[in-house]
């Protein structure tokens, strides 16, 4: 595309995977050289203003990224024509999100690993009532999406 793509990544509370999925995506695209504006944020409004989950930053930290800057915001309408890719982690969050988008809007709306080989369709699961084991699982499936998400934006 001419213009610089932009990324948004979306889940319900901006504060577990979507800015898992932000840490992991920005540092995908640094990897493979792709200029890209990189963002996250919720369907809800519960965590707007918090920074991420301490067991996210925690993950997130085992991988040598800091996320504590990150702060919630809710998704809006304006993001459809702000981001050229909106990227939903779960299916409730793609309904929602394809309820909100405004007809015409120019954003590719779609799961996250529906960019993975053999995943479309699948969501990455909400960690935020379980244990911490569960942002390990999180952070290998924000990984192999940003990943994918990387390489075909890239062209590669
Ligand atoms: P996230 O996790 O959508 O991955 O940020 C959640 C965070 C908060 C809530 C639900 C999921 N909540 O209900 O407050």
């Amino acid at each position: 595309m001419s213009q610089q793509p932009a990324v948004l990544f979306v889940c319900l509370g901006n504060i577990c995977r979507s800015p898992l999925a932000e840490a992991a995506f920005r540092a995908a695209a640094e990897r493979i050289g792709l200029d890209v504006a990189i963002d996250s944020a919720g369907t809800g409004d519960w965590h707007v203003g918090e920074p991420p989950d301490r067991r996210a930053q925690a993950v997130a930290g085992r991988y040598g990224i800091d996320i504590g800057h990150c702060r919630a915001r809710q998704v809006t309408r304006e993001d459809f024509s702000r981001f050229s890719h909106v990227v939903a982690l779960d299916g409730a969050v793609l309904a929602s999100l394809l309820r909100l988008r405004p007809a015409g809007a120019p954003a590719e709306v779609k799961l996250l690993l529906d960019y993975v080989d053999g995943r479309a369709g699948e969501g990455v699961a909400d960690p935020y009532y379980g244990g911490e084991d569960g942002f390990e699982i999180t952070w290998a499936d924000v990984s192999s999406g940003a990943a994918a998400l990387a390489r075909r934006i890239a062209g590669a």
